[in-house]
């Protein structure tokens, strides 16, 4: 990586994707920002590192965040009016992030429309103890309901490390997978940074979200080294991410 940057003599200064669909800015509904001050500052950071659109994806897991349209419609525009004051262009929308837990199937059975990426896209994801052992039935209930699934940051799901082909098994059921790019900095340790590195490497990757809480991440996106490796790893012209604009 030093040869790269001597020979080179340039820097990065941006993150490999503009559209970034899975972040937790919204102010006060989750475990991602808590104020509007903090929601500006964040996506702020983003279009600093030319993110251009901007996919809110708030937790809806039944024990914790039952966000519904109201709570994630009333948090959007409080952000969508504070960025627009400070006058930040950034493209801003707001889906979620589904836990696919009993909660969610009662959503799903209630067919009330789930809020998507774009179009049919949902993103979800699954707990980190352990892999759902009814999973295969979940994902044929969200596609048969016309929804195609996204499962967020396989990489971080520590069952997977020892089992690899797992994450073709995933693909097989029919989802669409979803790398965090903090994973390939080693934000989240070394095994995740690995096994984020074998879905780029194997082709199984769909879409790179950073997944942003906090201004920790956003310092991890800012270091230089980072975002070299991240152009260096993520081969745009293959993802989905410019795709999830109308
Ligand atoms: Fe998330």
């Amino acid at each position: 990586m030093f040869s790269f940057f001597k020979k080179n003599n340039t820097s990065v200064t941006l993150l490999p994707v503009t559209v970034d669909m899975h972040s937790h800015i919204l102010p006060g509904i989750d475990d991602g920002s808590p104020d509007v001050e903090t929601s500006v500052m964040l996506v702020k950071g983003l279009y600093d590192l030319g993110i251009r659109k901007c996919i809110a994806t708030p937790h809806i897991i039944g024990d914790l965040y039952r966000n519904n349209d109201e709570t994630i419609e009333a948090a959007l525009s409080k952000l969508q009016k504070a960025c627009d004051e400070a006058a930040i262009p950034m493209k801003l929308s707001a889906a979620a992030e589904y836990m696919l837990d009993d909660y969610f199937m009662e959503l799903l059975q209630q067919q009330k429309p789930l809020r998507t990426l774009h179009k049919n896209i949902l993103l979800t994801e699954i707990p980190y103890t352990a892999e759902p052992v009814n999973l295969q039935e979940i994902v044929f209930n969200i596609i048969t309901s016309g929804y195609q699934p996204v499962l967020a940051h396989p990489e971080r799901y520590f069952y997977f490390h020892q089992n690899y082909k797992g994450y073709k098994k995933l693909k097989e059921l029919g989802f669409l997978l979803q790398v965090n790019l903090l994973s390939l900095t080693g934000y989240y340790g070394k095994e995740v940074a690995r096994a984020a590195r074998y879905l780029l490497d194997e082709g199984l990757v769909d879409l790179a979200g950073t997944d942003l809480h906090h201004s920790r991440h956003l310092n991890t996106f800012r270091a230089q080294k980072h975002l070299a490796l991240l152009c260096k790893y993520i081969r745009n012209g293959k993802l989905l991410n410019s795709t999830l604009q109308d």
